[in-house]
């Protein structure tokens, strides 16, 4: 049975039997303990916990998920992948355990031909919480069990938790017996294949608020009401009823793995290694496509290191199967004609998904090439060395500079047969995590525990945003945060977080940065608002200083908007609108925007462009913005369902959340974005914008940034103000500046050169005088002289040189030169052969000389040069230069 109609056959079960059909949510949603969604029941954690009304009291869907905890494992075992779907079935308060059962088992086996999954019962077990009676008694009467087919299982195995706080239970799951070829019968608890769980049940009664481990956990109360949850495996279930031997054999994935087999030459099921190679390959790609498709971007933290962990394991697995060509425009187009069925936005937004894939993959092969290159020569230098290792600071070096796993060193290491220094690596890798970690503590929106800021927002309740139409609104103080604690008061003095029932102060998002302003309290007191933050959906709260007064719970308030500072940034945000625009309509549809930062006056905008773009497309761009500020088209802003937003061809970002109504803004008919940022009324009110240029950010990514209003036009009237002064000094016309100081440097480097050759000619005609004065120590002719500061080496080296050649060839000579180019130091020693042959080799004199002035040197036995850090020293360093060579003489 192919997937599609495993999960059709779910939806219509469930729908004629009363439950709403719920479509996937993204797997981004927004619970801040969760960087994906990991569970169907995910989306519905409100109705779960009371928090929400449900749209209905039974509900169905088959949910996309995304779990990495196991990636080690993919490819190894037969059920690992980082990307499945679930399908649930959901109860808030209706139907319990009996209910529950009895539809499971009413659908797995139902005979295939009525619409079931057709499961021989002689094959299923049940598995429930190890006290659990009465669904041990359930599973005996409806589905018939016998008792050596029910199992019962501690909390490690059956008591359900999100891994995080939030709703659990008890929960009962059903089995299958592979039989014999799997294992070994009776052990269900084991790793072992043969028992292959498929549908967990789980019975929803408590509300944890701890969760440690699977088996440890705080349960803080009851849930509202009894509730049902439950997830089945689709893949699993689809490898089962088709008949392969596990998810990556499905049809929605294995044409991957063919594919990837066809690109390496090599053939599925003939070696083992390259076998679970291919199916990681498989299994990633599949992620890769669907966590781009719902606006992830590679980068180095959250969901974006998820993401890049996944391309380049992709990556490095086909490279380890002998394919150094770039596969990723073949294997991402197979993964996405499989899965665009169930999820056409694929297929919508395959120019965007395709490019952010292409581009992480060349950036990584890029990356590989240097990090070998890297390698290679760390290697050359061991074994010159006569060493075995590679030291744990190069592996980490290559690890954090380059991106190389450290399998892929490992390997490279015994390939090169040398190993590597697998402890310090360690030790260096968890020096870096614990910096990571204080850091993160230290960011703005820090506070890693949001347990903080769940108490304040069950405390205080969701916030009312007034900030479209309004920049002062009356409110009330509903919570307050001091040092990151609850409170009821705060005090002169305090850094408090601020929470208002209403307010018209925009917290930090869609890349606008949160408003500042005050907040006046009834009883005088002034809090000073320094940032905005929304750590919850729906929930703000403003980050603020007490000025004076003290602020209560409950107390009523005027909260104020830093207009002018509003006003800058709501220019930004349009502009960055406008720009996005200008760019697609440059560039094609590939330009879209990726990540933006509106601030007061300025803008920043992220997308993919594989090279730089040209300052002529630019300079298109900047006049097309330009022009239609001049038309001062409307920007509105309207409300709607997201059926209607397409319909008006509004541009969807991904990555961005929307709810059941989208906010749409308009820059008259010209650009349509959903967007809940701030805007100006008209476009005539930004007054100009000027780019300020171009630069990547990493892995086929642009960014832009820009001006706005008067932020743009004091950027220009500095930029004309430069000119004014540099026509007014050299005296052309602004666009004569370019040749004439063109001129001016080539004359000034002629010059240079010039200078240079007569400096050096003059130095050489002082070496016959030097020579003459050459004096006798031990029956050695020796020169030793202070050269004018400000002498190069070079030169310096070229005296000495002369001075040599005109002392006797048939009697020992040496000659000491030393001088102070800048502010250091620098002595050249040269001697010849007859001097050489006696002994006095210049290499030795010029360490002598070096030591004396603070440093060191060496260098041939015929010509040497040494340095040192004391200009004072010179006379010293040239004296201990003779004695060395009397020493020589008379030893
Ligand atoms: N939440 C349970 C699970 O993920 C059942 O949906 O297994």
């Amino acid at each position: 049975m192919e997937t599609a109609e495993i999960r059709n056959r779910w939806l219509r079960f469930f729908s004629e039997r009363d439950h709403a059909v719920v479509p996937s949510a993204s797997l981004l949603l927004d619970d801040p303990n969760l960087l994906f969604v990991n569970a169907g029941m995910v989306p519905f954690k409100p109705y779960f916990l009371g928090q929400e009304q449900p749209p209905s009291k039974r509900v169905t869907s088959v949910q996309k998920c995304v779990r990495t905890l196991d990636i080690e494992e993919v490819g190894k075992t037969t059920r690992h992948g980082t990307f499945f779907q679930m399908n649930g079935n959901f109860s808030f308060g209706d139907y319990f355990k009996e209910r529950a059962i009895e539809l499971a088992w009413e659908l797995v086996t139902k005979p295939q031909s009525e619409g079931g999954y057709g499961f021989p019962e002689s094959k299923l077990l049940a598995t429930v919480y190890q006290d659990d009676d009465e669904a041990y008694g359930l599973w005996k009467r409806i589905a018939g069990l016998p008792e050596n087919r029910i199992v019962r299982l501690g909390k490690k195995e059956n008591f359900w938790s999100m891994g995080v706080p939030g709703p659990g239970g008890p929960c009962s799951e059903i089995l299958i017996d592979r039989g014999p070829e799997y294992g070994a019968e009776g052990d269900v608890e084991g790793a072992g294949d043969r028992y292959l769980e498929f549908w967990n049940l789980v019975f929803m009664e408590f509300d944890l608020s701890a969760v440690r481990s699977k088996d440890d956990f705080d349960i803080a109360g009851d849930l509202p009401a009894k509730s049902i949850d439950t997830g089945m495996g689709l893949e699993r279930v689809a490898f089962l009823l088709q008949g392969v031997d596990n998810l990556y054999e499905i049809d929605e994935v294995r044409p991957v793995l063919d594919r990837a087999a066809d690109l390496a030459g090599k053939q599925y099921g003939a070696d083992h290694a390259d076998d679970v190679r291919l199916r990681v390959v498989a299994d990633h790609i599949r992620s890769a496509l669907m966590i781009i498709g719902d606006g992830v971007t590679p980068g180095n933290e959250g969901r974006g290191y998820v993401l890049r962990r996944v391309l380049r394991r992709a990556v490095r697995s086909m490279r380890l199967l002998g394919v150094e060509d770039p596969t990723f425009p073949e294997l991402f187009a197979v993964s996405k004609d499989m899965m665009k069925a169930s999820y056409p936005e694929l297929e919508t937004d395959w120019a965007r998904i395709s490019a952010i894939a292409y581009a992480e993959e060349e950036a990584f092969r890029q990356t590989l090439r240097a990090g070998t290159q890297i390698f290679d020569m760390a290697a050359i230098a061991i074994k010159a060395a006569g060493g075995t290792q590679l030291s744990g600071t190069d592996a980490f070096k290559l690890h954090d500079t380059f991106g190389f796993p450290i399998d892929l060193t490992l390997e490279m290491a015994s390939e090169a047969g040398i190993d590597v220094d697998q402890q310090e690596f360690r030790r260096l890798m968890a020096e870096q995590r614990d910096r990571a970690k204080a850091d993160a503590k230290a960011k703005k929106t820090g506070h890693l525990d949001l347990s903080a800021y769940r108490d304040l927002a069950a405390a205080s309740g969701a916030t009312t945003f007034t900030g479209y139409t309004e920049v002062v609104s009356e409110g009330t103080v509903r919570g307050l945060l001091v040092d990151g604690e609850l409170a009821s008061s705060a005090h002169e003095g305090n850094d408090v977080e601020l929470v208002l029932d209403r307010t018209p102060f925009y917290a930090e998002g869609g890349g606008q940065l949160g408003d500042h302003g005050r907040i006046t309290l009834d009883n005088g007191a002034v809090v000073e608002v320094l940032d905005v933050q929304a750590p919850l959906p729906g929930f703000t709260v403003h980050r603020a200083r007490v000025l004076s007064g003290e602020v209560a719970i409950g107390a009523s308030a005027d909260a104020s908007v830093d207009l002018d500072r509003r006003l800058a940034i709501s220019r930004a945000h349009t502009a960055t609108h406008m720009v996005h625009k200008a760019f697609r309509e440059a560039l094609g549809e590939t330009a879209t925007q990726m990540g933006s930062e509106n601030s007061p006056g300025r803008l920043r905008f992220d997308f993919p462009n594989a090279a730089a773009v040209p300052p002529s497309v630019l300079a298109d761009v900047e006049a097309r913005v330009n022009a239609v500020l001049l038309d001062d088209l409307d920007v509105t802003a309207e409300i709607m369902s997201p059926d209607q937003a397409r319909a008006t061809g509004a541009m969807a970002l991904f990555g961005e959340k929307y709810g059941e109504r989208v906010r749409v803004v308009s820059v008259g008919d010209w650009a349509r974005e959903l967007c809940g940022g701030t805007h100006t009324n008209r476009t005539g009110q930004l007054g100009v914008v000027k780019l300020l240029g171009e630069a990547s950010i990493g892995a086929g990514i642009r960014r832009v940034e820009a001006l706005v209003g008067t932020d743009a036009y004091r950027f220009l009237a500095r930029e004309h103000h430069l000119v004014a002064q540099l026509t007014e000094a050299l005296k052309v016309r602004p666009e004569e500046l370019p040749e004439r100081v063109d001129g001016i440097l080539t004359r000034l480097k002629d010059a240079e050169r010039e200078l240079d050759k007569l400096r050096s000619g003059r130095l050489l005609e002082s070496a016959p005088a030097l020579a003459a004065a050459a004096r006798d120590f031990s029956g050695t002719a020796v020169v030793v002289s202070q050269i004018p500061d400000g002498t190069t080496a070079d030169d310096l080296r070229a005296l000495a040189l002369d001075i040599r050649g005109r002392l006797p060839v048939d009697r020992a000579g040496a000659v000491a030169l030393a001088t102070v180019p800048v502010d250091k130091p620098i002595v050249v020693v040269a001697v010849n052969d007859v001097a050489r042959n006696r002994g006095i080799k210049a290499g030795a004199l010029v360490r002598v000389a070096a030591q004396a002035l603070g440093g060191g040197g060496g260098g041939k036995d015929d010509v040497a040069q040494g340095g040192g850090t004391d200009p004072n020293a010179v006379l010293a360093a040239l004296a201990a230069v003779e004695a060395a060579v009397t020493a020589v003489g008379i030893g």
